[in-house]
């Protein structure tokens, strides 16, 4: 990691854990509106048996979870030690679940164990640089012929519900969120040069 990146993702660190102190206790309850999304991943990611999943900035954990209760196996990544206490206790028996407090701009895993990497909601949530360093990270530790799944914002469509969903958003979404959408997730995965699946 360079000296520069190093600090950016040292005062990151500070921000996020603080900023989602504060979250952690309502997370779930404003994740609701995303739950319909975690079983799609599931399916659409076409995992076979066994399959190794490591799931980015998991947060509380609803990805990483519906990816263990059909069996496979995952490892979670997140920042925020507050949103890792309430993932833990989601964990039930017979899941083969680790979840592990560490950035996730630099892993402690081998290059290409797993079968598939993701991040969901995570990249809006962290600096650009810190984000590219996540993604390169998921490339660097999944398989060639494993996938990356990532799951984020859009630029709101010009519509009245957009514009009202965006402007709530604004108030509920961290420091980076705007940036995030104004660059677009297509500028990271350029930038990365990931192809997309949509
Ligand atoms: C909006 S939450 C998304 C949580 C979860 N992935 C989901 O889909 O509900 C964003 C998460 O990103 C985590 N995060 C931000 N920067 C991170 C980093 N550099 N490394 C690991 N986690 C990070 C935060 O701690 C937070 O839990």
């Amino acid at each position: 990691m360079s000296q520069d990146l190093h600090e950016i993702a040292r005062k990151h660190k500070g921000h996020n854990v603080r900023w989602f102190r504060r979250m952690a206790p309502v997370y779930d309850v404003v994740e609701v509106f995303a739950r319909h999304i975690r079983e799609k991943v599931v399916s659409d990611s076409g995992l076979s048996h066994g399959a190794k999943v490591l799931d980015m900035a998991c947060g509380t954990g609803a990805q990483s979870i519906a990816f263990a209760k059909h069996g496979f196996s995952v490892v979670g990544v997140d920042l925020s030690p507050d949103m890792l206490t309430r993932a833990k206790k989601k964990v039930r028996r017979g899941y083969d679940m680790t979840f592990i407090c560490q950035d996730a701009s630099s892993v402690p895993f081998a290059d290409s164990g797993f079968d598939l990497a993701t991040i969901s909601f995570g990249l809006h949530d962290m600096p650009e640089e810190i984000g590219m360093a996540v993604l390169m990270e998921m490339r660097r530790v999944t398989k060639p012929d494993g996938k990356l799944v990532i799951v984020d914002y859009d630029v709101p469509r010009n519509s009245f519900a957009a514009a009202l969903g965006h402007a709530i958003a604004k108030i509920w979404e961290s420091k980076y969120y705007v940036h995030f959408l104004k660059v677009g997730l297509r500028h990271y995965l350029d930038e990365a040069q990931l192809s997309a699946g949509e």
